[in-house]
């Protein structure tokens, strides 16, 4: 399985393009752009979550893990999806949420029944209706607990209350669970990527945090190693691509995860670095991007996987993140310099690149300034925590508009047209208010877009051995403006260098390219200057010339 030269690109269905014009993205929208995506070069594509659904949160809340959700299409459209992906030598993978399900699941409904054999796949806990099991909080706002009065019981649910813990403990649950694997590999998918599979196993005897909202307990928990292992042996993931989102997660854990002798996934998510704009830790509290943190996270976790034989997937953002450009560059007067500086910063690593939809034409965040533009469920939970907390509602919109997930799922912007091309009918949520400037169309045609450079980037990825195989070392490790790396594969050499801020920097970086040519910039002439000059948000990518 190779898994090292590879990029991934997310589609979110519901923002990607509407097939039948009804507002809402589809699979066969997704059928009709596989072009655009073989065009930009990736090899896979990981598409979230359309099995059937109430859509609470938006498909990560599934009722039946082999039924497709009717508005995003048929089985016919899937076999079609895979078959047009074959022809294009383009991967799929699909979604797999497996700590928990809907509870309009079967499962879920046959244990409101009471039958004994489905209160098994879940984690219900006895208990009187005024006191839950627990102080464990829900990641979307309040307790993780819901109260079932006919049943006397309560049951876990980390995320929203329709969406109840799995109880992993149970073997007739994994073996299920593996089934749904089984059933979509041989409907021809390539890859699975595992919804916060770090999550799924619970300690035997819950018990009340007193320092914190419970995570502490059930985060890279006790089992988790060993049911992967179990996994993998028995769903055959041997010869697929797969990646695990791992929240809160650990170095340790990850390379635990990812190292291919304890075969268990190829790859994991982690999200550190995309916390050091959190206030304490808070996400609904605003702070600057502090780089140094973000360096010295994304340094620590490159060599320490490295050293033990992990991978990382790489990204700066997905359908649960604020646009790139807009959090970690200047989406104003260096839109596009910084979209293409933080491209290369990230995507020359060690590890494997996973571009969402949009990012490769640096979308921006979507602008909402009143609560009704909001959908997402998490969202919506914390204007209104925000609001009874005292935040007056402006101060809670400011909020929302930099940290929504909303923000990353407007539609994707296809044409400078009505609704960007994405339907011809009104979106199921507005678009960002970038979009009359930012598309597809004219970036595919425009030889200095951002479109053209993630381009070019992911060619640089497939010619160039050493970026998947090679060695990774930084450098000005401690200048907080610069980031900067070495790669290396026997004797070839690749410097990445990246100014991180708006304004001109200097160093001694003509010493440091000594003998070396541009090969990838995102100012039209590749130079660092002799005075060792690189302008706003410059990214350059060196190497000896006779490597080209
Ligand atoms: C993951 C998904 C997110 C979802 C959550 C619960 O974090 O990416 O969208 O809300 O899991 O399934
Ligand atoms: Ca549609």
């Amino acid at each position: 399985m190779n898994f090292k030269n590879v990029t991934v690109y997310q589609i979110y269905p519901k923002s990607f393009y509407d097939g039948n014009n009804d507002g809402i993205g589809d699979l066969p929208g997704i059928t009709r752009k596989l072009d655009y995506i073989r065009g930009l070069g990736a090899d896979y594509i990981w598409i979230t979550p359309f099995f059937r659904s109430p859509q609470r949160d938006n498909g990560y809340d599934i009722s039946d893990y082999r039924q497709i959700e009717p508005m995003y299409g048929t089985m016919a459209d899937f076999d079609a999806l895979i078959k047009k992906a074959e022809s294009l030598g383009i991967g799929v993978m699909l979604d797999m949420v497996f700590n928990h399900t809907s509870t309009e699941h079967e499962w879920f409904q046959k244990a409101l029944k009471g039958d004994p054999r489905y209160l098994d796949y879940y984690i219900f806990r006895d208990g009187s209706p005024d006191e839950p099991p627990t102080n464990w909080q829900s990641k979307f706002g309040g307790s993780a607990w819901e109260y079932v009065p006919h049943l006397k019981k309560w049951y876990l649910h980390l995320f929203d209350k329709t969406q109840a813990d799995l109880n992993w403990e149970n073997p007739e649950v994994r073996g299920q669970l593996k089934d749904v694997i089984r059933f979509w590999k041989s409907r021809g998918v390539k890859g699975f990527r595992f919804d916060v599979i770090n999550l799924i196993s619970k300690p035997a005897v819950l018990e009340n945090d007193l320092t914190g909202d419970g995570r502490r307990f059930y985060t890279d928990g006790p089992k988790v190693h060993e049911y992967l292992k179990e996994l993998h042996r028995e769903a055959g993931l041997d010869d697929v691509l797969t990646v695990g989102e791992m929240s809160s997660t650990s170095l340790e854990n990850c390379i635990g995860y990812t190292s291919p002798r304890e075969k268990e996934l190829n790859m994991s998510f982690s999200f550190h670095h995309l916390k050091v704009d959190y206030r304490n830790g808070d996400k609904w509290e605003l702070q600057p991007v502090d780089y140094r943190k973000l360096k010295d996270i994304l340094e620590t976790w490159q060599l320490g996987m490295q050293t033990h034989g992990g991978w990382n997937a790489l990204f700066w953002c997905n359908h649960d993140q604020p646009r790139t450009v807009s959090r970690f560059g200047d989406d104003g007067a260096y839109w596009k310099e910084s979209a293409k500086m933080l491209a290369t910063l990230m995507y020359l690593m060690r590890g494997t690149p996973y571009i969402y939809q949009g990012e490769e034409l640096g979308m921006k965040n979507a602008g909402f300034d009143s609560v009704g533009q909001y959908r997402d469920v998490e969202s919506r939970n914390y204007y209104n925590i925000l609001t009874q907390k005292g935040l007056s509602d402006k101060d809670a919109l400011e909020i929302l508009s930099q940290r929504s997930r909303d923000n990353g799922r407007t539609p994707m912007q296809w044409t400078d047209s009505r609704y960007a091309g994405f339907s011809e009918n009104e979106p199921w949520i507005g678009l960002s208010e970038d979009s009359k400037g930012i598309c597809a169309e004219r970036q595919q045609n425009e030889k200095d877009s951002v479109f053209a450079y993630f381009k070019s980037l992911i060619e640089l990825r497939k010619n160039e051995p050493l970026i998947g195989e090679g060695n990774i070392e930084f450098l000005y490790s401690e200048r907080e403006d610069i980031f900067c790396y070495r790669r290396s594969l026997g004797n070839r050499e690749m410097i990445v260098l990246c100014n991180l801020t708006p304004e001109t920097v200097y160093g001694d970086f003509a010493k440091l390219l000594t003998g070396m040519s541009g090969r990838l910039g995102n100012y039209p002439d590749i130079s660092v200057q002799t005075d060792g000059r690189l302008r706003p948000y410059e990214a350059v990518v060196y190497q000896y010339k006779a490597a080209f």
